[in-house]
C-alpha cells in the first residue's frame, strides 16, 4: 500500500493512498484531524472523494462514462431504460426472468393513492413542476410509513418498486395540473416509457397511441441521464440518506438539488437562451462576446468533471439530428445551438477553460420535438436520474458509512460579552 506524507509544524504523518478498480487514487485523510488537529478545505469538493462507490465510473479527461462497467454508448444504443434501472440498482444486467419480474413489480405499483391528488390540487396551476414533484415524492413517506419506521431490505425493495412506478404518474399529473387538464391514470398494458407518454399526453376526448419514434428517443434520453456518480443531487441524496432518512425523503431532497440552474435546471435555461437569441435575432458570435464579458453564462456548456467532452452530449447531438428528421420537426434553434457550439469550440475563452457542451445543451431540443414543454425539462431529467439516485441511496444505506457531517473553518466574531437590548 502506498502512502502520502504530510509535514506540518515539524511533524510528519503518513496517510494511506486508496486505489480504485480503475486505478484512481485518493489520500485517505480519516486520521488527519486526530493526528494533527487540521481539517482540509476544498470548496465545492473539487478534489474531495466523498465515498467509495461501485455504481458509475467516469473519467472526465477521457470522456468515459460507464454504468456498472458498461459504456454509456452501448447502453444508449442497445438497452432500454428499465433494464438500465435494474443494472444501476442491483449491479448486474437482468436475466430475462429478472427483467420480467422487475417490470411486473413496477406495474403492480403504478396506481397512486387518491389522497395524493388532493395534495396536487393544493398547488397553483403556475407551480413549477419540480417543486410539485419533490413534494409528491416526499408525501409517499406518509402513505408508506414503514419506509421510515421499518426499513428492512424487503421494505426498501418494495419502496424502490413503488417509487419507480409512481414517478411517471407524478410527472404526468404535475404537467396535467399546469395545463388545467384532467389527470390520467396509469395504463399497465404499456411499457414504462409508453405509459409515461400516456400519462403526459392522453386526453379523454381522443384515442392515444404512443409513437414508437418518441418511445425510442425517450428511452435513450432517460438512459443517458440515469446516473452520473457523485454530482450535486446524488451527493444530496447520499448526505440526506446518511442520517438514515427514508428513501422517499432522500430522493425528494435530490430532486430539489437537481432543480438549480447550475445543475439539472440548465436544460430549461438552454432553451430559454436559444429562444432569446432567435427572437432577438442575435448573432451567436455576439452572444459569445456577452458570455466572455461574463454578463451571462453559456448555459449547457462546461462541466465540473468533463474537461475534454461530455460523452452524453456527443450521443444526444447525434440523436437530435436523427429524431428531429424522423419526426419531421424543423426547429430553428437547433441551427442556433450548432452555430454557438461551433463558434465556442474555436474561441480561446472556451478552449482555455476547457468548456464543452454538456448533456443539457442538446437534450432540450429533443424534449421540445417530443412535445414536452420547457418548464418540464428538469422534471424529465429527474425521471431519468431516479434509478441512479436509488442506486446511490441503496449503496450508502447498505454501507457502514457514518453520517455526513463536514467541518468548517470558522471566520466569524470571536468570543464577546452579551449586551442587553437597551444598551445597544
Ligand atoms: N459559460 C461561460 N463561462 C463559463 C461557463 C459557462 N457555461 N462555465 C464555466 N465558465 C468559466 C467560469 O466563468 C470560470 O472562468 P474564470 O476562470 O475566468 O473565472 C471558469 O470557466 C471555471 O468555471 P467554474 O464555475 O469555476 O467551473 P465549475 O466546475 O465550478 O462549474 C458548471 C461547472 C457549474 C457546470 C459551469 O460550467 C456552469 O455554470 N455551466 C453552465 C450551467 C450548466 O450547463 N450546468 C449543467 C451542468 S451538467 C449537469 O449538471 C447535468
Amino acid at each position: 500500500m502506498s502512502v502520502a506524507q504530510l509535514t506540518f509544524e515539524g511533524k510528519t504523518i503518513e496517510l494511506p493512498v486508496i486505489v480504485g478498480t480503475e486505478n484512481e487514487k485518493a489520500i485517505d485523510i480519516s486520521t488527519l484531524r486526530d493526528a494533527t488537529g487540521l481539517v482540509t478545505m476544498d470548496l465545492g469538493y473539487k478534489n474531495t472523494g466523498a465515498t467509495k462507490s461501485a455504481v458509475t465510473f467516469l473519467d472526465g479527461e477521457l470522456g468515459i462514462l460507464r454504468y456498472r462497467g458498461y459504456p454509456i454508448e452501448e447502453l444508449a444504443e442497445k438497452s432500454n431504460f428499465i433494464e438500465v434501472a435494474y443494472l444501476l440498482i442491483y449491479g448486474e444486467l437482468p436475466t430475462k426472468a429478472q427483467f420480467d419480474e422487475f417490470t411486473e413489480q413496477i406495474k403492480m405499483h403504478t396506481l397512486v393513492n387518491e389522497d395524493i391528488k388532493k395534495i396536487l390540487d393544493g398547488f397553483p396551476a403556475t407551480a413549477h413542476p419540480m417543486g410539485v414533484l419533490s413534494s409528491l415524492v416526499c408525501s409517499l413517506t406518509a402513505f408508506y410509513p414503514e419506509s421510515v419506521e421499518n426499513p428492512t431490505p424487503d421494505n426498501i425493495n418494495l419502496n424502490i418498486f413503488r417509487l419507480l412506478a409512481k414517478m411517471p404518474t407524478f410527472v404526468g399529473w404535475a404537467y396535467k395540473k399546469s395545463m388545467g387538464h384532467p389527470v390520467n391514470y396509469p395504463m399497465n398494458r404499456y411499457d414504462y416509457c409508453q405509459n409515461f407518454l400516456h400519462m403526459m399526453f392522453a386526453l379523454p376526448v381522443e384515442d392515444f397511441h404512443p409513437d414508437p419514434i418518441v418511445v425510442d428517443a425517450l428511452n435513450k434520453l432517460l438512459i443517458l441521464h440515469a446516473d452520473h456518480e457523485q454530482n450535486c443531487s446524488a451527493s444530496t441524496v447520499r448526505m440526506v440518506g446518511s442520517s438514515k432518512a427514508s428513501l422517499y425523503s432522500s430522493i425528494s431532497a435530490g430532486i430539489n438539488a437537481l432543480w438549480g440552474p447550475l445543475h439539472g435546471g440548465a436544460n430549461q435555461e438552454v432553451i430559454e437562451m436559444l429562444d432569446e437569441i432567435r427572437l432577438m435575432g442575435i448573432d451567436p458570435k455576439d452572444y459569445l462576446e456577452k458570455v466572455k464579458r461574463k454578463e451571462v453564462r453559456l448555459m449547457g456548456f462546461g462541466h465540473r468533471v468533463y474537461k475534454n467532452f461530455d460523452p452524453r452530449a456527443k450521443i444526444i447531438k447525434k440523436a437530435c439530428d436523427k429524431i428531429l428528421s424522423q419526426l419531421g420537426v424543423n426547429d430553428p434553434i437547433l441551427e442556433i445551438a450548432k452555430g454557438l457550439e461551433e463558434a465556442a469550440l474555436t474561441d480561446e475563452y472556451f478552449i482555455s477553460r476547457k468548456l464543452y457542451p454538456n448533456v443539457d445543451f442538446y437534450s432540450g431540443i429533443i424534449y421540445r420535438a417530443l412535445g414536452i414543454p420547457t418548464n418540464m425539462f428538469t422534471v424529465m431529467f429527474a425521471l431519468g436520474r431516479l434509478p441512479g439516485w436509488i442506486a446511490q441511496w441503496k449503496e450508502l444505506n447498505a454501507s457502514k458509512e457514518p453520517i455526513g457531517r463536514p467541518r468548517q473553518i470558522y471566520t466569524g466574531a470571536t468570543a464577546r460579552d452579551f449586551v442587553s437590548i437597551t444598551e445597544r
